[in-house]
C-alpha cells in the first residue's frame, strides 16, 4: 500500500458562467476541484490550507474512516472548521474500499463549488468484476447559481422560506451552450467499437439528476463505490452525494451525441429548462457535424427513477459478498418531514423546518466528536426519540444523538410523511455503508413489509433515496466507533434541520474506540 499526498489550497477564483464572472471558492483554482486517485488500502494525506475568509471543512463522502472520525470533516460534528489562514492534515486509510466517491466542503453551502471526485482503484493486480474498459472518464455533475450561494441561503434563512433554485446545471464545471453566452461545453472524446467506463458523480446541492446519452445504453456496474449486478438502462438517476459507474459501448462509425443532465423532482412541475449538456464525440467527426439528441426525461419522471432504483442489487459474488446483518439489535423507525416553526424575525413569522422524528437538529458550536471524546458536558443529549413521533407541523429542537454499542446491528426504516409536499430525500450516513433491504410507497407496514425484505443481495450504499411519500429500510453494523452524522443530502433540507448523529463507542479497548485526535485538529 502507498501513502498518497495531496495539497488543497482553498482560494477564491474568478469564474465565468452564464455570461457573467464572479469569484467562487475553489480548491487549487479548479471547478470542479482536483480528483483524488488512490488504490484500495492506501493511506491518503490531504493538507488543506484555508486562504479564504470563510470557515472551511472538507468531507470525504463515502470513505468509511474506520476509527479516524477526526478526518471525516462535517463542521461541528467531527471537527471545528478551519478558520481563515488555518491548515489541517486529513489522514485516512481506504480500508477495503474501491470505486467512485466524492469529496466536498461540509460547512454552510460551500460545497456548491468546493467539490471533486475520489477514484479508488482496486488493489494492484485485482481486476474489475466486469470486462476491463478501454478507458475511464470522470463526470462531475453540479449546479450553478448566478448569485453568491452563501447569499442565497442567508436570504432564505432570513425570510424563513425556500431558497432560489440553481440557474443551471454543469458537467465537469461546464453548462453547455447558453443563448447569447460564449459556448462552454464539455466534450468526451471516444473511438468506435470500444467500451468506456464513466464515473458519474452528483456533486449538486439540492437536486436529484437524470443522466443520459443519446443513442447509447448505459450498463450500470457500481453505485456509491460498491459493485452491483450489471444491468442496462437509458437513463440513470443520482441524488446529491451518489455516484454511479456505467459502461458505455460505442457504435461503429462516427458522430456527435448529446450527454444530458437534468433535474428530477417528484413534484407537480413538468417543465424545467436547466438541462446541462456535454458531447460524446467520436474521433474523426467534424466539430460542425450535427448532434444526435434525445430529449431528457421530464422533471417529474418518477417511473424512470423508480425503474433505475429497483434494478439495483449487490453483485454479491464470492469476492464481493453482501454481508447483510440477518439479525437486528436496534430496530428503529424515523419519520422525515418538513414543517413550520415560529420565527418572529422571519417574513411571515414562521420558518420552514425539517426533521427526523420531529426533532429539528440544532448545530452545536463545539464538534460533537470532541465533546464525546473529551467528555465535554452540555453539548448534546443522547435522548434522540426512538419511538414514532406523531407527525406534527411544529417540531422540537435539540442537538440529540442516538447511542449504539460497538458492533450492534441496526435496522432503520425511514418514512417520508410528506406533510407539506412529498419530496425525495437522499439520506446520507457518515462512517458506514448500509444495505437497502426494502422500499415502498405509502406507509411502512411493520407486519407485512419486513417479510419482503431482501437479505441476500440488497444494494449497498452510503446515500439512499427515500421515495416521496414512501419508505426505505436500511441495515448496517455499527462497527466504526465515533460520532457519525446522518442527514438529507439536499443541502436545503440539512439547513432546515433534517440531520442527526449517531454515537458509537463502548470505550472497551483499542479496536472498539476512537483513535486520539491529531495535534493540528482545529479548535472552535
Ligand atoms: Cu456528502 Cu454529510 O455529506
Amino acid at each position: 500500500c502507498m501513502v498518497r499526498h495531496y495539497k488543497f489550497n482553498v482560494v477564491l477564483t474568478n469564474t465565468s458562467r452564464l455570461c457573467s464572472t464572479k469569484p467562487i471558492v475553489t480548491v487549487n483554482g479548479q471547478f470542479p476541484g482536483p480528483t483524488l486517485v488512490a488504490r484500495e488500502d492506501d493511506t491518503v494525506l490531504v493538507k488543506v490550507v484555508n486562504h479564504v475568509q470563510y470557515n472551511m471543512s472538507i468531507h470525504w463522502h463515502g470513505i468509511r474512516q474506520l476509527r479516524t472520525g477526526w478526518a471525516d470533516g462535517p463542521a461541528y460534528i467531527t471537527q471545528c472548521p478551519l478558520q481563515p489562514g488555518q491548515t489541517y492534515l486529513y489522514n485516512f486509510t481506504l480500508t477495503g474500499q474501491r470505486g467512485t466517491l466524492l469529496w466536498h466542503a461540509h460547512i454552510l453551502w460551500l460545497r456548491a463549488t468546493v467539490h471533486g471526485a475520489i477514484v479508488i482503484l482496486p488493489k494492484r493486480g485485482v481486476p474489475y468484476p466486469y470486462p476491463k474498459p478501454h478507458k475511464e472518464h470522470t463526470l462531475v455533475l453540479a449546479e450553478w447559481w448566478k448569485s453568491d450561494v452563501e447569499i442565497v441561503i442567508k436570504e432564505a434563512l432570513n425570510s424563513g422560506g425556500a431558497p432560489n433554485i440553481s440557474d443551471a446545471h454543469t458537467i465537469n464545471g461546464l453548462t453547455g451552450p447558453v443563448a447569447g453566452c460564449p459556448s462552454q461545453r464539455f466534450t468526451l472524446p471516444v473511438r468506435p467499437n470500444m467500451t468506456y467506463m464513466l464515473r458519474v458523480i452528483n456533486a449538486g446541492l439540492n437536486e436529484e439528476l437524470f443522466f443520459k446519452i443519446a443513442g447509447h445504453k448505459l450498463t450500470v456496474v457500481e453505485v456509491d463505490a460498491t459493485y452491483v449486478k450489471p444491468f442496462k438502462v437509458d437513463t440513470i438517476v443520482l441524488g446529491p452525494g451518489q455516484t454511479t459507474n456505467v459502461l458505455v459501448t460505442t457504435q461503429q462509425g462516427s458522430g456527435r451525441y448529446v450527454v444530458s443532465v437534468s433535474p428530477f423532482m417528484d413534484a407537480p412541475i413538468t417543465v424545467d429548462n436547466r438541462t446541462a449538456t456535454a458531447i460524446l464525440h467520436y474521433t474523426g467527426t467534424q466539430m460542425a457535424a450535427p448532434v444526435s439528441l434525445t430529449a431528457p426525461p421530464p422533471i417529474n419522471s418518477t417511473l424512470v427513477a423508480t425503474k433505475f432504483t429497483n434494478s439495483l442489487l449487490a453483485l454479491n459474488s464470492k469476492e464481493y459478498p453482501a454481508n447483510v446483518p440477518t439479525t437486528v439489535d436496534h430496530s428503529l423507525f424515523f419519520t422525515i418531514s418538513l414543517g413550520l416553526n415560529k420565527c418572529p424575525t422571519c417574513t411571515g413569522g414562521a420558518r420552514v423546518v425539517a426533521d427526523f422524528n420531529n426533532v429539528t437538529f440544532d448545530m452545536p458550536t463545539v464538534g460533537l466528536l470532541q465533546a464525546h471524546y473529551f467528555g465535554i458536558e452540555g453539548v448534546f443529549t443522547d435522548d434522540f426519540p426512538t419511538t414514532a413521533q406523531p407527525a406534527n407541523l411544529a417540531t422540537q429542537n435539540g442537538t440529540r444523538v442516538y447511542r449504539l454499542a460497538y458492533n450492534d446491528a441496526v435496522q432503520l426504516v425511514l418514512q417520508d410523511t410528506g406533510m407539506i409536499t412529498p419530496e425525495n430525500h437522499p439520506i446520507h450516513l457518515h462512517g458506514f455503508n448500509f444495505f437497502e433491504v426494502g422500499r415502498g410507497v405509502g406507509n411502512f407496514d411493520p407486519e407485512k413489509d419486513p417479510r419482503r425484505f431482501n437479505l441476500v443481495d440488497p444494494v449497498e450504499r452510503n446515500t439512499v433515496g427515500v421515495p416521496a411519500g414512501g419508505w426505505t429500510a436500511i441495515r448496517f453494523r455499527a462497527d466504526n466507533p465515533g460520532v457519525w452524522f446522518m442527514h438529507c443530502h439536499l443541502e436545503v433540507h440539512t439547513t432546515w434541520g433534517l440531520k442527526m448523529a449517531w454515537v458509537v463507542d463502548n470505550g472497551k479497548g483499542p479496536n472498539e474506540s476512537i483513535l486520539p485526535p491529531p495535534s493540528d485538529l482545529p479548535k472552535c
